[in-house]
């Protein structure tokens, strides 16, 4: 089995990161969330990886390199534009020969893995085989209606009246009958080749498409309140480290990794969380659920539920929650005109004012 890890796409939803960062290479506890990812199929058995980058190539290359880190092989499919999911297997059509393969969305968060969902597929031997859970809201993902004996009746793309509550997640193990079924279909509404179309052409051309429901947690990272969230989760079962240098004034409460070269000083760090390698917070309190990426300065501020990416500094910013922090990105306390809100935000950033 091949599998084909998806990581173009045109991110709209996580602007302004993704003008100029991959989404895919944001990090959830400090660590790109592609990572997650690329370890678990790697963990399935799988190391023969197909890596399909469009726009934000240069930089998904440099972060996984030909695979070897991973213990992988790793080809690259470019795709010239974000035409769809089934537009980018249709690309790694020749890559992908006749082999089953696990297609696997660059930018999705499976806790728990994929090891199981792929023995099963390897051992059920259907056409297709999706994975689903349960979620509270299935209107914002595509839908599967099952049968009573597991096999996909039929599915929508984020439907107006949902017929189950069973969320397609991001990750699809797929025979060659997919391709079939890719060269079968028209471009939808909004001109891209959908995945959900193909699999719905494999149902009702009656092949045997199955679908088997994930326990873990999973989240598509695809805005910033879920990538907040798999932050939260993931830094839930960190285990708590000194790398780096804590003063004898700080005090670090629950699970608190501070990684080499990080320095803590007068500062409360409340875990779950993680400050990267070299960051300096000083006169602070962080966390919980918070991550602190390479290289920043966090001074005379309060950051908590939050994302902070590398080189970033805040200085006497006050209270900031909830908040995903870019990269080299500066916030700054207005001691002299406090009423006043300075501001250089890049295109489609989003801002909320405390006063
Ligand atoms: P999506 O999150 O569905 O699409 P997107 O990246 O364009 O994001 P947004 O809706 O915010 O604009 O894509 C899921 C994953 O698949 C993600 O890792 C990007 C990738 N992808 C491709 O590689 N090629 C494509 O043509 C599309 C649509 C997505």
């Amino acid at each position: 089995m091949k599998a084909l890890v998806l990581a173009g796409g045109t991110g709209s939803r996580l602007r302004p990161i993704t003008h100029t960062a991959a989404k895919q290479l944001v990090p959830v506890a400090n660590k790109p969330v592609l990572f997650y990812g690329i370890e678990s199929i790697v963990e399935a058995g799988v190391v023969e990886i197909g890596v399909v980058v469009g726009d934000t190539a240069p930089e998904i290359r440099a972060a996984l390199g030909d695979g070897s880190r991973f213990g992988a092989r790793i080809t690259y499919v470019h795709q010239p534009r974000p035409l769809g999911l089934a537009h980018a297997v249709r690309l790694a059509r020749g890559w992908l020969g006749e082999d089953d393969f696990v297609m696997y969305l660059g930018d999705n968060f499976v806790i728990g893995g994929i090891k199981g969902p792929a023995e099963d597929f390897r051992a059920t031997a259907p056409d297709a085989r999706i994975l689903v859970t349960r979620v509270p809201d299935p209107t914002r993902f595509g839908v599967a209606e099952l049968g009573p004996d597991g096999r996909v009746i039929r599915l929508q793309e984020k439907p107006r009246e949902p017929r189950s509550d069973l969320a397609v997640v991001g990750v699809y193990f797929f025979t060659s009958a997919v391709h079939r079924a890719i060269e079968a279909i028209e471009p939808s509404a909004r001109g891209e080749l959908e995945i959900t179309d193909a699999l719905q052409w494999l149902v009702d051309s009656g092949h045997d498409v199955r679908a088997g429901a994930i326990d873990g947690y999973w989240k598509d990272t695809g805005d910033v309140t879920d990538m907040l969230e798999v932050n939260r989760r993931v830094l839930a079962d960190i285990e708590g480290a000194v790398l780096g240098d804590v003063d004898a004034t700080s005090v670090l409460v629950g699970p608190v990794r501070i990684e080499a070269g990080a320095r803590i000083v007068r500062s409360t760090v409340v875990g779950p969380a993680v400050v990267g390698a070299g960051s300096l917070v000083q006169d602070s309190r962080i966390g919980p659920a918070t991550s602190i990426a390479e290289g920043c300065a966090i001074t005379g501020s309060d950051v908590e539920y939050s994302l902070i990416l590398r080189d970033a500094r805040i200085e006497q910013a006050g209270r900031i929650e909830g908040s995903l922090i870019g990269r080299s990105v500066r916030v700054t306390g207005a001691a002299l005109a406090p009423r006043a809100h300075r501001l250089v935000l890049g295109d489609h950033s989003r801002i909320q004012l405390a006063s």
